[in-house]
Parts: C-alpha cells; sequence; structure tokens
C-alpha cells in the first residue's frame, strides 16, 4: 500500500547554490519541505506503508517533480537540522536516496498518477475527513495534493480536474504543509487500528 503526499512549490529551484544557513534565513521555503521529510520519516517508523514524498516543482524553468522514497536510507532523521541535510543532498544527489527528478507538466503528473491511486486534494473547502472513511480504508494507494508555503494557483486548481479526485478538508482552520501530513497520517493510522 503506498502513500504519496504531492506538495507544489513555485519556489524551489532543482540546481540552486543553498546551505543550511540559507535554508534557515528562508531561501526558497526549503524549510516547509525539511518539516514535511521530518514528519514523514516519522511516521513511517509507525505505519506499514510505502510512503512517498513528491515535490512539484512548478517554477517556469522547472516544471518537474521530485520523488523522494522515505526508505530506511534517510530513517537516520531525528530534527529538522538533520532533515534539512538530507534534503539539501537528495537535492543535488537523488539517486543515492533512490529518489528521481522526472520533468513533466504538473496535469501529466496527476494523469499518471491517477493510473494506480485515489487523488485527494486537501482543501479547507473539501468534504469531511471523517466522511470519507470507507473510501480511505478501501483504496490501495493514496496520494494527497497539498499547497506548500502558498495554496494552489486557480491554474493548479484546474489542472486538478484532469483527474478524478475528491477534496478533503481538516476543518475551518489553515494548517502548516507539515501539520497537515501529521493529521492525515494520524488519521490513517487510526483508520487502520478499526
Ligand atoms: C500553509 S497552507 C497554504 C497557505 C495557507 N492556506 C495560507 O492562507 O497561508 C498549506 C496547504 O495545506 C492544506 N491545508 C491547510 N489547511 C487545511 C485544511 N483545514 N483542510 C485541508 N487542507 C488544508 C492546503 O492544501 C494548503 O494549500
Amino acid at each position: 500500500m503506498s502513500l504519496s503526499f504531492l506538495i507544489l512549490s513555485s519556489t524551489i529551484r532543482s540546481s540552486t547554490y543553498k546551505t543550511i544557513k540559507s535554508v534557515v534565513g528562508g531561501m526558497e521555503r526549503l524549510d516547509v519541505f525539511s518539516r514535511c521529510l521530518l514528519n514523514l520519516v516519522r511516521w513511517n517508523r509507525r505505519m506499514d506503508r510505502d510512503i512517498n514524498l513528491l515535490i512539484y516543482m512548478s517554477h517556469l524553468e522547472e516544471q518537474k517533480v521530485l520523488i523522494i522514497p522515505i526508505s530506511d536510507k534517510i530513517d537516520s532523521i531525528q530534527n529538522e537540522i538533520d532533515s534539512t541535510h538530507i534534503l539539501l543532498d537528495i537535492l543535488s544527489s537523488p539517486k543515492e536516496y533512490n529518489a528521481e527528478y522526472n520533468d513533466k507538466s504538473f496535469e501529466q503528473l496527476l494523469n499518471d498518477l491517477a493510473i494506480d491511486s485515489a487523488i485527494f486534494y486537501l482543501t479547507p473547502e473539501g468534504l469531511f475527513i471523517d466522511e470519507q472513511k470507507e473510501f480511505l480504508q478501501t483504496n490501495h494507494s493514496l496520494c494527497f495534493v497539498l499547497g506548500s508555503q502558498h495554496d494552489l494557483t486557480e491554474e493548479q486548481e484546474r489542472q486538478m480536474s484532469a483527474v478524478n479526485y475528491i477534496p478533503i478538508s481538516l476543518g475551518d482552520k489553515n494548517y502548516l504543509a507539515s501539520h497537515v501530513i501529521t493529521i492525515v497520517c494520524n488519521h490513517l493510522s487510526y483508520l487502520n487500528d478499526t
């Protein structure tokens, strides 16, 4: 059973020179993703699923996805500094972590994912997650799409309709992307136990 989180970023670049100091200073808002990576590594220790972090780089000069399997290779991550170090390493040497870049449009990526995954779009305007219990339990592979420091643009929301997706809400509050991951994983682990 696979579980993927597809997070869009218009700021992350694949080949710019970045250091821990520049990331902590907010460069390309990579900090958002190092927190997501840290949370996913922690959930990977508790859940029996193949977890992937998919970063879609929507910057005009990028238009690519970086697929990061949350595997034993990155299980040493204990805190945000570790996850920032590893993320910088993955961006420059993806193969060492079984990660890969794929050049494709967001729409094409969605179409490819929809072949074997149910797609959920995380938005406060969606259907309440508690009411999707059956669908979340029965689907083999799940992919949750969410924004990073920004929501999806209107154009990206329009492109979402290329696939049959279910809009999912976690309530009225606006959560950080890393918190959204934790809430969804917590929900799924509860479903597995029932
Ligand atoms: C930090 S938020 C994006 C910016 C934020 N909406 C703002 O106003 O500053 C990150 C993403 O998490 C998801 N999200 C946040 N709160 C949510 C909620 N209550 N229900 C579902 N998804 C949520 C959305 O996909 C959102 O784009």
